[in-house]
């Protein structure tokens, strides 16, 4: 990464006091209950916010996050040392497909793009429903169990480590720990080296890409692995490093992103008895209720990228040396786009939710993951009538990377 790095920080002027909200953007308070902050942001221009002793810039509106996604001249994907991001810093370092700004974004992204092919993943469908079929029997015996710990979380782990990957069961360990290792890096000061338990987590899912390498000059396989060593090597042999990258953020991105969707979504239809009645009166409603679901409680409240060129977005001022907050949470609250936006109303059918972001860096698994939590939430909506909270007074507590909204839990009945 070290030419993609740029370390010196460009000296922001003054900023006006005004604009500045004081707002903990990755706290539990905003993540617990977003709306009553999204509501607010979604009408109102950028704002600045202070994070780890550095002033931000929060973009919210709409059409505002999908003008700043794709303007990269203005607000860049690349990242900045010393701006202020070392809690995202989460593959120590490592380049990641998020990291590039048009036009070497597209050669990166070309990679990984064996991994969602329309065949690819109509071949895994119907694994997945077998997946799931098995994991809802085993609940109905259980009659409690956890949705993310024990339904959704488990799921993924097969869809993208046995179903996408088609690696043997034996190898998951070393990606589920890295996977689980990843929320550390936000406990670190500034500049301080990323934890132990981390690096050794690690260390493992790079020795054991170096491993896989050669096995597979020794013997090629036509899997997802295979294509991807193919698809380099028509330009040169693939390294330990591009292979580890390409592997470890489609595992990451995919697995927790899709349990806690799928979660949360289980979560709002609970709570709303009216809109659950709804859906199971009319199981067509299944694409648009998980769309609704989506958009009022999108995963990523932000995404962040650095300003390199000075601007000004609704008379807000951006200026080199900042880093930007693209709320996505916010963006699919904006009343402009969806009327009423805090109201939870499965007949909506919302369009352009910002959920899986926009532009060049749009999620490529994005299909993938609404046929998962499409297969995760029809199946337990339609197949369990008795489905509710086990604790319905439960307070539900947010884990994951500081801008996203992970429930640890969600505790469920089925009998
Ligand atoms: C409901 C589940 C998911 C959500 C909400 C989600 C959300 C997102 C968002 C917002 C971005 C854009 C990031 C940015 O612009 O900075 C993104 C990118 C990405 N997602 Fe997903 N994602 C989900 C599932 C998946 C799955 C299942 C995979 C793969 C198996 C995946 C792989 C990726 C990759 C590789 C990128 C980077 C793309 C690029 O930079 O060009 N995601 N995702």
């Amino acid at each position: 990464m070290s030419e993609m790095t740029l370390s010196t920080k460009p000296r922001i002027p003054p900023l006006d006091e005004a604009r500045f909200l004081d707002v903990d953007l990755f706290g539990q308070e905003l993540k617990a209950n977003p709306a009553p902050y999204f509501t607010q942001w979604a009408k109102s221009p950028p704002f600045y916010a202070m994070v780890q002793g550095h002033a931000h810039v929060v973009i919210s509106r709409h059409a505002q996050v999908q003008w700043a996604l794709r303007t990269h001249d203005i607000i860049s994907a690349v990242p900045h040392k010393g701006w202020g991001t070392d809690l995202f810093d989460y593959f120590n370092g490592l380049p990641l497909v998020v990291d590039y700004d048009p036009p070497e974004h597209s050669r990166v992204r070309r990679l990984m793009q064996p991994g969602f092919t329309p065949s690819r993943v109509a071949k895994i469908q119907p694994l997945i429903e077998g997946m799931v079929d098995e994991l809802a029997l085993a609940v109905a015996e259980k009659k409690t169990f956890d949705m993310v710990t024990e339904f959704a979380g488990p799921l993924m782990y097969r869809v993208l480590l046995g179903g996408v990957f088609e690696f043997d069961p034996e190898i998951w360990p070393i990606f589920i720990n890295l996977s689980n290792a990843l929320e550390l890096v936000a406990t670190v000061p500034p500049g301080a080296p990323k934890p132990a338990a981390y690096m050794e987590a690690f260390n493992a899912v790079h020795d054991f890409c170096g491993r896989l390498i050669e096995e597979r000059r020794v013997a090629p396989k036509d899997d997802l692995v295979g294509t991807v060593i193919a698809a380099h090597d028509e330009k040169g042999s693939i390294s330990i490093e591009e292979l580890f990258s390409t592997l470890v953020q489609l595992f990451t991105a995919g697995l927790g992103t899709v349990t806690a969707t799928s979660s949360n979504a289980v979560l709002r239809l609970l709570r709303h008895p009216d809109q659950l009645a709804l859906l199971r009166a009319d199981p067509s409603l299944l694409n648009k209720a998980l769309e609704e679901c989506m958009r009022i409680d999108c995963l990523g409240n932000f995404r962040h990228r650095f300003v390199v060129k000075e601007h000004v977005i609704d008379g807000t001022p951006i200026y080199p040396g900042m880093v930007a907050h693209m709320s996505l949470g916010a963006a699919n609250y904006d009343p402009d786009k969806y009327p009423d936006p805090a109201r939870f109303d499965i007949t909506r059918d919302p369009r352009d939710i910002l959920t899986f972001g926009f532009g060049p860096h749009l999620c490529p698994g994005n299909i993938l993951a609404r046929m998962v939590t499409r297969a995760i939430v029809g199946r337990l909506v339609f197949g369990f009538p008795h489905l509710r909270l086990a604790h319905p007074d439960d307070v539900i507590i947010c884990g994951g990377m500081p801008t996203e909204r992970f429930p640890t839990h969600v505790n469920l009945r089925v009998d």
